[in-house]
């Protein structure tokens, strides 16, 4: 069973919901919901989910080489929904590492990548992804951090949620081929074209305590690399905040 596509108007999780499936779910498996109740970002975070807005889907696919292989699936995912975006027409957006999707200074997607099964056999990852379509003043209050949608990137007009999502799907599924075949070397440059913390003052704070230097790009496997005062360090996993001046 391939590809199955799942449209709930209601859900706690789309991504909690492929990992209750498990082995039942077939390879390429996509939930998608109106609204979430339990919407849930990263490092424990929630990701306010209310109906008739954005787009709320996960993905799952299998892996057969193990997750020794996945890494930079996050941040490939960052470039697939950057590849959907330039489907729909819009350039402008970057990417903070590791996968945050940005435009006009807000957050414009979200990514979060639960992996599970076995480091060099058959695994799954399950993918999760919030794009803003439309933003109530209510959620940009409430989002506790810059935020952005596409009605705004589109100079207003409402953007077609239909279109989007398509867009957004079939994206998934060529890229997620592509870094099966190929792995993260065919998104690296792209990556790099858009990354959002080359050359800029980061503050990385992660298992290493917190690290002040300049963004300066990210290695083949994805590390954020940082120049610190005590030289380059590559980061694997951390939370990142812009320094300000
Ligand atoms: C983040 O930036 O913290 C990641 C946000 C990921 C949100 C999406 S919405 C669809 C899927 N289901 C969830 O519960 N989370 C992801």
């Amino acid at each position: 069973r391939l590809g199955a596509l799942e449209v709930h108007w209601e859900i706690d999780s789309t991504s909690s919901e492929l990992q209750r499936r498990g082995n039942e779910a077939s390879d390429l498996s996509i939930v998608m919901a109106e609204t979430q109740t339990a919407g849930r970002g990263r490092r424990g975070r929630s990701w306010l989910s209310p109906p008739g807005l954005n787009i709320y889907l996960s993905c799952l696919k299998r892996f057969e080489a193990g997750f020794a292989a996945l890494s930079g699936l996050s941040l490939a995912t960052g470039v697939i929904v950057l590849r959907a975006l330039h489907a729909f027409g819009i350039d402008g957006a970057s990417l903070k590492w590791p996968n945050d999707v940005l435009a006009d200074g807000g957050k414009l997607a979200g990514i979060l990548v639960e992996l599970s099964g076995e480091y060099q056999g058959p695994c799954a990852a399950v993918i999760g992804i919030g794009l803003n379509l439309r933003l109530t003043d209510a959620l940009r209050e409430q989002a506790g951090q810059s935020v952005c949608d596409l009605a705004t990137l589109a100079q207003g007009v409402p953007p077609d949620r239909n279109r989007a999502a398509a867009a957004l799907i079939t994206s998934l599924v060529e890229g997620l081929q592509q870094f099966e075949q190929e792995g993260f070397s065919a998104f690296v440059d792209e990556y790099a074209e858009h990354d959002a913390l080359r050359g800029v003052p980061l503050r990385v704070s992660g298992a290493m305590g917190e690290l002040d230097g300049i963004g300066a790009g990210i290695d083949a496997r994805g590390a954020l690399q940082l120049q610190t005062a005590a030289g380059l360090r590559g980061i694997d996993s951390a939370d990142v905040t812009v320094r300000r001046a």
